[in-house]
């Protein structure tokens, strides 16, 4: 079976529903709002993709399964079974395209964060991680620093995870202990997170060199110092009294995007620029000078969208809060709506640098790509024009 199918095949559900969304149709369960009839050709895409990448796996010539291939096997698996429970409903029409789900009341909210949270895990982390194990490692071409540390990292990790969820529901109708149990796991989190975080680092020690000459080596290393990052943060924003504070302001939004640009995409970039050269079958990029353009632009617009988050969730946060010495509140909802313009231009700015640099990574690939096309790579020279017959 062709990969082509998971590749169309997802971007057919996004489209399915994306479409149903501006119909109306939506679960109302975020990150989940598909209804059912997308949510179940994701079932099917998804197990294409589970058997291709097991055929893949079996037959390899290396007998061993490296760790990174461990993380990318969880990241299939778990959010196949994050997407089943948490979308278990009954459709009740057809044409109208709606359901209900079969969980009620807390219980409801309880799996929508047990998905939730996962989700950051096995969706945004796992298979990320797994790309920081294989490519940072080659890049520099030094051994993982311990590799015994990255498998007690991988079972930790995914142990872990799978109760912080309700660190999403403080201060909500759920059990007082539930939400206690996973501020505590959300703490203990940090170990195994860590663990890879500084695994990845310690491996570059002895090639700092390169980290300095190599943009591409050196998006690995930021992703892996923003993985540091993040997950400190989350860890402290779990604790119940920060996240009093936290909660539905843009701390979150600043906590979301040092994990989404600062870690995920970064450690995509770098994947990106180690394997388009190999697939044209070149050196390097086909305009390297664009690399570090690229790396300045995303690792400046990452840290200007966050530092403005971070202000103005602190600030909302805040505002809300402050009281007058009659105990009514000091501000309006509105005042602070308009404290946040300063930090919204900000993120625009810091969102267009980001953008800048993506758009700039994609046209690099676009030439380097073309460029295999038009070389002879056996011997590093255009192809010749062949004579119209
Ligand atoms: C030790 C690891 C982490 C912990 C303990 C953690 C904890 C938290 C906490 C406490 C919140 C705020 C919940 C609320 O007030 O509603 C949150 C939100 C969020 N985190 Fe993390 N986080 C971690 C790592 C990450 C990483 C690495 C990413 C992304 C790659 C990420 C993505 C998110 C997202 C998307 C939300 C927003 C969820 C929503 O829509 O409300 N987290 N996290
Ligand atoms: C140029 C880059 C980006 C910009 C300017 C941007 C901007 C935004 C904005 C304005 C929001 C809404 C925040 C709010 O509710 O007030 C948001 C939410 C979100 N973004 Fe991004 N984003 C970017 C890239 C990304 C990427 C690459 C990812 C994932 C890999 C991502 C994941 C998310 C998530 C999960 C949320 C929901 C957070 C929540 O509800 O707490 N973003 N983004």
């Amino acid at each position: 079976m062709s990969p082509w199918v998971v590749l169309i095949g997802y971007n057919l559900f996004c489209a399915w529903a994306v479409t149903g969304y501006l119909m109306g149709a939506t679960q109302s369960k975020e990150y989940a709002e598909a209804e059912w009839y997308a949510d179940l050709w994701l079932v099917v895409v998804w197990v294409i993709y589970f058997t291709l990448y097991l055929r893949t796996l079996a037959r390899r010539a290396e007998p061993h399964i490296y760790v990174a291939n461990w993380y990318y096997m969880a990241f299939i698996l778990v959010v196949a079974m994050l997407h089943i429970v948490n979308n278990i409903a009954l459709p009740v029409s057809w044409a109208g395209a709606k359901s209900y789900t079969v969980w009620s009341g807390v219980q409801d909210v309880m799996i929508q964060w047990w998905y939730g949270h996962n989700a950051v895990a096995f969706f945004l982390t796992a298979g990320f991680l797994g790309m920081l194990y294989y490519f940072l490692p080659v890049r520099s071409g030094r051994p993982i620093w311990s590799y015994r540390l990255s498998i007690l990292s991988f079972w930790g990790i995914v142990f872990f995870y799978i109760w912080v969820g309700s660190h999403h529901l403080h201060y909500t109708a759920l059990p007082y202990w539930v939400q206690t149990l996973g501020m505590t796991f959300s703490v203990m989190l940090l170990v195994p997170s860590w663990a890879s975080a500084g695994n990845a680092i310690a491996t570059l020690n002895g090639a700092w060199g390169r980290v300095r000459d190599d943009a591409t080596l050196r998006f690995m290393f930021v992703a892996a110092v923003f993985y540091g990052l993040s997950t400190f943060e989350g860890s402290f924003l779990a604790i119940r009294p920060v996240n009093s504070l936290s909660h539905y302001t843009d701390w979150t939004v600043g906590h979301v995007h040092s994990g989404t640009l600062g870690w995920v995409a970064m450690i995509i970039f770098g994947a990106i620029y180690s394997i388009v050269p190999q697939l044209a079958g070149r050196e390097a990029m086909a305009w390297p000078k664009a690399v570090e353009w690229h790396f300045w632009l995303a690792v400046v617009g990452t840290l200007v969208y966050v530092v403005a988050m971070w202000n103005a969730g602190i600030t909302q946060g805040l505002m809300w809060r402050a009281y007058d010495a009659n105990g009514a509140l000091s501000y309006s909802f509105l005042q602070s709506v308009q404290a946040m313009a300063p930090y919204y231009l900000l993120r625009t700015l810091g969102g267009a640098m980001f953008l800048g640099g993506a758009v700039l990574c994609a046209l690099n690939c676009r030439a380097t790509l073309h460029e295999s096309r038009t070389r002879d790579l056996a011997h590093d020279r255009p192809l010749a024009v062949q004579p119209a017959e």
